[in-house]
């Protein structure tokens, strides 16, 4: 029988890699995506028309969408990404953000119930490190208590128990992934670790002056999102449906995060000052590079999160330090050296066009 996923959230970060992951797999692959005014699948752009890939609108804040593509699609695993994700813009639309990841998340499971597919159908869950929000205990495990500290872990926490839920209440195949942060070269822009490593790119290609932040001194437990995919396929694979940690069970803080991004682009930066003062200096040209902005304090933050991934190693056989903060920083800061050297191609040439055009030499 043919495996088929569904995923939710195909067109983010892990939804794109999940794809390419399952399709490598065999899988028929199904993806939800919305309506927008704006192009928006950048990222699996590469995929539409292949064989065995499909995609399918639907919106978690629409039951009726949901039940018609699990109708149609029948899938023997889910995996459940769509998300508002961004844990700062969770405080300025704190509603959506709840309909979407926690209510979202129930439209799913009862979905899967009213059509017929509790019985057949596996479920992953993106759950998320931010549960453990101002933490209990460092590291964090699958035992350790909860403390959500944002609009987004809030609605996240819910997502979290009604999996646990649907599993006890219905002997649902249900299960959520608690995973840390997992960046890539194709990270939303605006999440910290993508913002400085198209910062530096920028920077060292004369295309910035300047990068403000907000916390330096926040400490996160960083993998690469193509690992991490792997892992939500195994998660589903296990025998019995649990929930696991995902991390790489090592910490850094923002400030280590820029130091080594620069020093990729030949900056070597150094910190001085504190809090709101403290900038970050060409050691070479004695130019501030790093300023913090207020702007991007949040009005909680979580500031220590450090996986410890033993049973993900244990039971599923997953490997932590298959890609290093090193080497995940490298990837990201390559990525976007190349994407600012074709932007800078591209401005090259229109201008030479324009320049063209005026003398007549084109037409
Ligand atoms: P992402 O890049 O922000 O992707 C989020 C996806 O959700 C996008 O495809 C987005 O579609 C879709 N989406 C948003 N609102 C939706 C709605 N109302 N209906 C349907 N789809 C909707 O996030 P990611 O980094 O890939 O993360 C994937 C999942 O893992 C998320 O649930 C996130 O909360 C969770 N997670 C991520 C991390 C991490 O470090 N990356 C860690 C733990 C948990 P559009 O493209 O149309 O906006
Ligand atoms: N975004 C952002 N922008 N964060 C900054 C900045 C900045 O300019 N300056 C400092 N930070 C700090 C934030 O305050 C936070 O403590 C840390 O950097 C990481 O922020 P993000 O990269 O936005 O990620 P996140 O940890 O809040 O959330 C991500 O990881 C979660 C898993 O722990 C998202 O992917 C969530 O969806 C995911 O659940």
């Amino acid at each position: 029988m043919t495996n088929i996923a569904l995923i939710t959230g195909i067109t983010g970060q892990d939804g794109s890699f999940l794809a390419e992951f399952l399709l490598s797999k065999g899988y028929e692959v199904h993806g939800t995506i919305r309506r927008s005014s704006v192009d928006f699948r950048e990222r699996i752009m590469h995929l539409e028309g292949a064989p065995h890939f499909h995609l399918h609108y639907a919106d978690l804040g629409d039951s009726m969408s949901i039940i018609q593509v699990l109708n149609k699609v029948r899938p023997t695993e889910i995996y459940n990404l769509a998300a508002q994700s961004h844990v700062q813009v969770s405080f300025d639309s704190p509603e959506f953000t709840a309909d979407v990841d926690a209510t979202g998340v129930l439209r799913i499971l009862e979905g899967v119930r009213q059509c017929g597919l509790a019985k057949t159908c596996r479920i992953y869950q993106a759950s998320t490190s931010e549960l453990y929000g101002k933490v209990e205990e460092v590291p964090q495990n699958e035992n350790t208590q909860f403390h959500p500290y944002s609009p987004y872990a809030v609605a996240k926490l819910y997502g979290y128990w009604i999996v646990k839920e649907y599993r006890e209440a219905y002997n649902m195949y249900c299960c959520s992934g608690i995973l840390f942060n997992h960046e890539s070269e194709r990270r939303g822009e605006t999440f910290v670790t993508r913002k400085i490593t198209l910062a530096a790119a920028r920077i060292a290609q004369g295309k910035q002056d300047k990068l403000y932040l907000g916390n330096l001194s926040s400490l996160r437990d960083w993998g690469y999102a193509k690992d991490y995919v792997e892992c939500m396929w195994l998660i589903l694979q296990h025998e019995t449906p649990e929930d696991f940690v995902i991390a790489t069970g090592v910490q850094h803080s923002v400030r280590e995060f820029c130091q080594l991004a620069f020093h990729h682009v030949g900056i070597e930066l150094e910190f001085k000052g504190e809090g709101a003062d403290e900038k970050g200096i060409d050691k070479t040209t004695g130019k501030v590079i790093v300023e913090v902005s207020e702007d991007f304090y949040r009005p909680t933050d979580v500031v220590n999160l450090l996986g410890d991934p033993t049973k993900a190693k244990a039971k599923l056989g997953w490997n932590p330090a298959k890609t290093s903060f090193e080497e995940l920083v490298k990837i990201m800061v390559e990525a976007d050296i190349v994407k600012v050297a074709a932007e800078v191609a591209g401005e090259k040439v229109r201008t030479n066009l324009v320049e063209y055009l005026e003398k007549g030499i084109v037409k």
